[in-house]
């Protein structure tokens, strides 16, 4: 290097010897790759259309999608099965990203504690879920999933459900005047646990 210096501006031995100019072009390296690789997805129909009959959740099962971020279960559960063969042999098919499409915000989470539920859909009938809610040791003996007993006590939030909807139908999900006009009505006297269920029921049902 020394006999051979670059007569150019910007030669190696100025750029490894300034420490302010090293992390401005690291930056700047990290700025372009970073965009490269993100905003194609943007504009891709693999990550931005729907999958094949995906539906706007419901108002019970928004509503039980409400109580679930509410009660944190995404603490201990993802909702993101991914491509390896360790993982769709015991969850089923691989997330794929048009699922998440209508999903403000997503769920995915990142720690395991209890099993992924993208698929847990289908997977128990409505009474398993009831019982485990209440207490999962009266169905899993070691479970170290709280209780949350209050769920079959209480009652779904019906009023704030249509300015919900509203808002989410700003950010892209289709909801119809009428689905957010009969909101409130649909949830009326429903529990707590009844809204939770509906929601866990239709997680992941679509791609098999
Ligand atoms: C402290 C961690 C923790 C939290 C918080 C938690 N869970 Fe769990 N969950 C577990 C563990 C561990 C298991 C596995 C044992 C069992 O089935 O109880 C589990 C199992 C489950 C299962 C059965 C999954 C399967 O495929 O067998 C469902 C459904 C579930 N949890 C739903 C919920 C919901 C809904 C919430 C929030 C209201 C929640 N969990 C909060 C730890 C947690």
């Amino acid at each position: 290097m020394a006999n051979n210096k670059a007569s150019g501006a910007l030669s190696h031995e100025r750029i490894e010897t300034n420490n302010f100019l090293m992390i401005v072009l690291i930056l700047l390296v990290l700025l372009v790759g970073g965009l490269v690789e993100i905003v194609p997805l943007f504009f891709q129909k693999s990550t931005t259309e729907p999958v094949k009959g995906l539906q706007p959740y419901t108002a019970l099962q928004l509503a039980g999608r409400d109580i679930y971020t509410r009660e944190g279960c995404y603490n201990c559960h993802s909702q993101m099965i991914r491509p390896f063969r360790a993982e769709t042999l015991r969850y089923g098919h691989y997330s794929v990203a048009g699922e998440f499409v209508y999903d403000h915000p997503f769920q995915w989470g990142s720690k395991r504690t209890g099993p992924d539920l993208h698929r847990v859909g289908g997977k128990y009938s409505d009474k398993w879920h009831t019982t485990h809610l209440n207490n999962p040791r009266d169905l899993v003996p070691e479970s170290n999933m709280p209780a949350y007993p209050w769920l079959l006590r209480d009652s779904v939030d019906a009023d704030s459900m249509p300015a919900h909807m509203k808002a989410l139908r700003i950010v892209g999900v289709p909801y119809t005047d009428e689905q957010i006009a009969k909101s409130s009505e649909e949830l009326r006297g429903k529990k707590e646990v009844e809204a939770v269920i509906a929601y866990l029921q239709v997680l992941g049902t679509l791609v098999k």
